[in-house]
């Protein structure tokens, strides 16, 4: 009987203490102060006063074929609240924005940054994004236009043009070397296709005072295909002027560029003769 007792007793112990820590689990979460932005005026227009901006458009000028145009906006506020920034979101995916972690309480008197990095791949002419402000005040919208312009024509002495030729006949991968890569060589990281087409093959393919043995690729007299393209920007062509473009060849593009670009050119030049054996 006492033994009993014993046994009781223990597990009765037992017990409470599993209740009890089970009271004081969901004590700490009902107790915990939860943070409930107001959104109640999330989708009204931000009221004058709120917060100050130093500018809530702005302009960037840049050369088309430049990676990004960066801004920065500088806001304020000037009201004796807490106000809250509860997202931001960006009128494309080539628009990254960044700030705090959201939501983004910004105290009485305060000042922070947004900054926006627009991704020019592909842009041309005058581009107009947006970044849109929500706050537990109102919205507010950011213009940013980014200005771009051709790059310049490079004007060449015959002296450099022949001096290029001459450097090319003795080595055709010279032109991703040294000086000859300042102009001939653009960053090619993280493009594809016609962009990739514009910052590598264009400066020698679609130049109007090219050399006569500098082929027009629009005007290809033989069978074309994908193929085809793949396998002259792999190898180019030995004991000419036309480089290797392929790493494993020396060259400046990986194998998944180099399937874009044939694939671009492919369906910009469909072949204009017929396929061989037809
Ligand atoms: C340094 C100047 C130069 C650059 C840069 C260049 N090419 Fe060429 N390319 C040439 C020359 C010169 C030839 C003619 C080769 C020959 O003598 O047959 C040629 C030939 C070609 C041909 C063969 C056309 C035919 O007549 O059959 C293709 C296709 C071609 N290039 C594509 C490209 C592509 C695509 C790029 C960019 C990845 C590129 N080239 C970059 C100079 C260049
Ligand atoms: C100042 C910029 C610049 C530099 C530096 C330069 N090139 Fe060029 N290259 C060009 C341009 C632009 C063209 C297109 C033809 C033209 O406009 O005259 C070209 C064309 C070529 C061609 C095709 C033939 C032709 O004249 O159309 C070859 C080959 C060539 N360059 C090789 C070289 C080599 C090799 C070097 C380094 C020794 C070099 N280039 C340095 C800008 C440059």
């Amino acid at each position: 009987m006492q033994m009993y007792r014993a046994i009781f007793t223990i597990a009765a112990i037992f017990t409470v203490g599993i209740i009890s820590a089970a009271a004081q689990n969901s004590n700490e979460i009902t107790s915990a102060p939860v943070y409930v932005p107001d959104t109640t005026h999330q989708n009204d227009p931000l009221p004058d006063g709120v917060l100050v901006f130093d500018a809530t458009s702005k302009s960037v000028d840049a050369v088309e074929g430049d990676n990004f145009a960066h801004f920065t906006f500088s806001l304020t506020n000037v009201t004796p609240n807490i106000v809250t920034i509860l997202n931001v979101h960006a009128s494309c995916q080539c628009t990254v924005a960044e700030l705090p972690p959201v939501p983004w309480q910004l105290p009485p008197g305060t000042n922070g940054q947004i900054k926006a990095t627009v991704d020019l791949a592909g842009k041309t002419g005058t581009v107009f994004k947006t970044i849109d402000i929500t706050t537990d005040k109102g919205k507010k919208q950011l213009l940013l236009r980014i200005n771009l312009t051709p790059a310049p024509v490079i004007e060449m002495t015959a002296e450099q043009k022949a001096a290029g030729i001459a450097a090319s006949k003795l080595d055709r991968q010279a032109v991703f070397k040294g000086d000859c890569a300042s102009c001939h060589v653009k960053k090619v990281e993280g493009k594809f296709g016609q962009e990739l087409f514009k910052s590598t093959c264009a400066i020698c393919h679609e130049a109007t005072n090219r050399a006569t043995m500098v082929p027009d690729l629009a005007n290809l007299k033989l069978p074309t295909n994908v193929e085809f393209w793949r396998t002259w920007i792999t190898y180019g062509k030995p004991g000419s002027l036309m480089p290797s473009f392929a790493k494993s060849q020396g060259g400046p593009l990986d194998d998944v560029q180099i399937v874009s670009l044939a694939q671009f050119l492919n369906a910009i030049h469909p072949s204009q003769a017929p396929p061989a054996g037809n």
